[in-house]
């Protein structure tokens, strides 16, 4: 078995796993690595390995568990804070996402689509009209998916810099005490917009959960801001780093566009294929509640277990060439927006809003280009979600 020095590393190229975990891509199904603060954990490389112990219910994601295992040491300021969905065990977590689940349906999601569809083609208008290049990520990349998480949370656009800022602060930190004060900031602000809501209801699903959860007492104050937190947080940064690292990829692939751009009813599979190469959410966290026997070896109660999706997602006993972005491929049973009880409750919501913003951009601005040289974009470190933090382009 190989010991990697330490988990996560960062990425060499932004859309391919970390080099360093190639030893892990030759170990499957399990590995062990080591944190930063010298905890060795389990590391589940396999695709069905990842996908049976996703659904395992002696595996938790309990952020209170002591022995939870902890990714960066600004992580420590999130134990203390009210967790909700992610970062809670059922029963609990399974009473949240019920109350969630009929505004994520795929029909609910479709209803949306004219809406992103105009939101998207606003900000195209906006950035044409400025000239022929434009900073991608700002202009484009995270006003689309915030647009649209505030339309539908019913949270007021306007405030976007607020909360952009604390969610920055709160994936990438550096310290503790930035991600303590983001969340705090954030609850502050979410507790004072419930507060607003309650005396002046709108529209949204955050009015919905007050009138139907928290008035009847389903739902607490406090319960209902760590909802919101999540879906806010969850609903932008995700989606936004998809979009610019789809579109960075999209570019250094000239082949795989063109065909692409030549048929666009493959955009469906493109998105499910980029969401499989990409994975961007690379490092899901769980801990052992009990031992469990697994591809030759026993994670034992209370040890650590860490999902590398970049790796799991380029397993080549169910992707043949994993390396290769494949139009033709059946993506589908990729693990990028996770597995189990937990899998991503925004998926068909993120999935309709890669297709639009994808599939409009390279419609619109048929010539398209970086403009800088590709290894001098700077990307995200691999401690937090994987994304360009800038992507200069010009048409
Ligand atoms: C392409 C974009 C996205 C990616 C890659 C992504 C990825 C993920 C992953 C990997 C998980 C599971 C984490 C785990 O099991 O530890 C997850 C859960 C979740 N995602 Fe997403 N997500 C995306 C977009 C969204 C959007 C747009 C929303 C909108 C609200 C959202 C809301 C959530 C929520 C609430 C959970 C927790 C579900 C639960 O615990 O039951 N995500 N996502």
């Amino acid at each position: 078995m190989t010991e990697v020095v330490a988990f996560p590393q960062s990425r060499t190229c932004p859309y391919h796993p970390p080099q360093a975990y190639q030893p892990l891509r030759e170990s499957r199904p399990l590995s062990r690595v080591t944190l930063f603060d010298g905890r060795p954990v389990w590391v589940v490389t396999g695709h069905a390995e990842a996908r049976a112990l996703l659904s395992d219910e002696r595996l938790s994601s309990d952020r209170e568990n002591g022995n939870f295992p902890m990714p960066t040491r600004r992580f420590k300021g999130l134990r203390s804070r009210r967790a909700a969905l992610l970062g809670v065990d059922d029963p609990e977590h399974n009473v949240q996402r019920r109350m969630l689940i009929p505004s994520f349906t795929v029909k609910r999601t479709a209803a949306l689509r004219p809406w992103i569809q105009r939101t998207v083609d606003q900000l195209i208008d906006d950035m044409v009209a400025r000239g022929s290049s434009a900073e991608l990520v700002g202009a484009f990349a995270l006003p689309v998916p915030s647009r649209v998480i505030c339309g539908l949370l019913g949270v007021p656009y306007e405030d976007h810099e607020f909360f952009q800022e604390q969610s920055r602060r709160l994936l990438r930190g550096p310290e503790p005490s930035d991600v303590e004060q983001a969340r705090d900031r954030l609850d502050a602000y979410l507790r004072d917009l419930i507060g607003r809501k309650r005396a002046a209801p709108g529209d949204g699903l955050l009015d919905e959960l007050i009138a139907d959860r928290l008035e009847n007492g389903e739902l607490d104050v406090e319960e209902l801001v760590a909802i919101a937190a999540v879906l806010l947080i969850a609903g932008h940064e995700t989606t936004a780093n998809m979009i610019s690292l789809g579109t960075f990829t999209l570019l250094r692939h000239p082949e795989q566009l063109a065909e692409l751009r030549a048929d666009p009813s493959l955009l469906p599979a493109a998105v499910e294929e980029l969401m499989r190469f990409l994975s961007i959410a690379d490092g899901m966290l769980r801990v052992a509640t009990a031992d469990i026997e697994v591809g030759g070896s026993v994670i034992r109660k209370d040890d650590g277990v860490v999902f590398p999706t970049s790796v799991i997602n380029r397993d080549e006993s169910v992707y043949a060439a994993p390396d290769t972005l494949d139009w033709h491929r059946s993506a589908r049973h990729h693990v990028a927006f996770g597995f189990g009880i937990h899998q991503c409750l925004g998926q068909n919501l993120a999935r309709a809003e890669l297709e639009i913003a994808l599939g409009t951009l390279f419609a619109r601005l048929p010539g398209l280009r970086l403009a800088a040289p590709p290894e001098e974009i700077p990307f995200k470190p691999g401690d937090t979600i994987q994304g360009m933090v800038e992507l200069p382009v010009a048409w």
